[in-house]
């Protein structure tokens, strides 16, 4: 049977009854099986995970594990980390194939390769210039990072990973997350007229030779579209709303959320700042829906409010569900490899190069 014919078999099945068949499943691979979940995991599938966590945590609990089949419950550049970190014995499995990230989708290699000639024009690129891709990347990017004498961030990281970048050469070139850039950069005292924006679409990314030389940041026009949804605005109803209630913010959102915003860190550290609150604090928070209602739900004691008026949800993370989790263990016990991930041996070695310099940072 094709997967899809299944899939289509399995939306029949109510939901309680796919919850009892993943189950059983499960508890029958046992070890030869190991599940990570992303926190914008909708809630059903987040209830499988054996190690839930941010792109870091995950990463390294991947690079850890001896299961022979990890199942990703997140998005592609997550299960290609996990499988440049786990040995050539190991596989790993994305649930729908489609879960993609729109942010990592928007730097190519042949961009960024047009971007490293193109600095080299003004500049000795490989002298002067340490290129550090947001983990939200394509293997073939966090490749380009090895072999350039670069490096991997998360979102847990960034801080890190840039004073080393900055301990190797005088410049950074960032892709493909501006606003992740751009915030930690000015966190850590950088001054805006130090950093530009490189537009992929543009000569030179849209600056003058002059503007280039000065730069010690080469922020990439990206952005992830679901943080993009905060607003300013926003921060301040909330503000207005409701006296004492703190901002919390991912680093993916605007520079003029993360500024007003009273913590801004990673998924993970989002959690653990609501978990260490004291009882009656209020929160609104700037990330993606699942993880703040399941914050809502776990901390009634802490009454948590989404930061936009809108519904900001990461429809990729959104895909994985019940009946491709269910049809990606039963392919494992078959032995069949439809939902497998397997990064290119072009990309693994250098890729793994740029996530291990990562890596040893922590
Ligand atoms: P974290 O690493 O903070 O979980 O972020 C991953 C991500 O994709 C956020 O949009
Ligand atoms: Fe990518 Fe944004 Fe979804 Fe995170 S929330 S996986 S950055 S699209």
């Amino acid at each position: 049977m094709t997967t899809q014919a299944l899939l289509t078999e399995l939306y029949d099945i109510p939901e309680e009854i796919m919850m009892e068949k993943i189950q059983t499943l499960k508890d029958e691979l046992g070890s030869q099986v190991l599940i990570l979940g992303h926190h914008y995991q909708r809630e059903e599938v987040f209830h499988f995970a054996d190690v839930s966590g941010d792109s870091l945590k995950l990463s390294q609990q991947a690079a850890a594990a001896d299961a022979a089949n990890i199942i990703f419950c997140g998005v592609h550049f997550m299960a290609e980390t996990a499988d440049i970190l786990t040995s050539d014995q190991q596989a790993v499995f994305l649930p729908d194939l489609a879960a993609g990230c729109s942010m990592a989708d928007m730097a190519n290699d042949v961009q960024v390769n047009q971007c490293w000639q193109e600095l080299s024009t003004v500049l000795d690129a490989e002298v002067k210039v340490t290129p550090v891709t947001y983990i939200n990347s394509t293997a073939a990017l966090k490749s380009f990072c090895g072999e350039h004498g670069g490096i991997v961030c998360t979102s847990s990281n960034a801080q890190k990973v840039l004073t080393w970048s900055w301990q190797q050469k005088e410049k950074i070139l960032f892709f493909p997350d501006q606003h992740l850039g751009e915030n930690t950069a000015l966190a850590m005292g950088v001054p805006e007229s130090d950093m530009i924006l490189w537009d992929p679409n543009l000569p030179l990314g849209g600056n003058s030779k002059q503007a280039i030389e000065h730069a010690r940041v080469i922020l990439w026009k990206g952005f992830c579209s679901v943080h993009q949804l905060f607003k300013h605005e926003h921060v301040v109803t909330m503000r207005k709303n409701h006296i004492d209630i703190e901002i919390l913010a991912h680093p993916e959102c605007s520079r003029e959320v993360c500024d007003t915003a009273n913590f801004v860190g990673s998924t993970e550290a989002i959690i653990q700042y609501v978990k260490a609150a004291k009882e009656g604090q209020k929160f609104a928070i700037a990330t993606e829906l699942n993880l703040v209602n399941r914050l809502r739900m776990q901390y009634p004691e802490k009454p948590v409010w989404f930061l936009s008026p809108m519904v900001c949800m990461c429809s990729t993370m959104f895909r994985t569900d019940l009946q491709h989790l269910y049809a990606t263990l039963l392919a494992i016990k078959d032995g069949d490899k439809t939902h497998q991930i397997i990064v290119p041996d072009e990309h693994k070695a250098w890729a793994k190069i740029s996530l291990e310099r990562m890596l040893n940072l922590v």
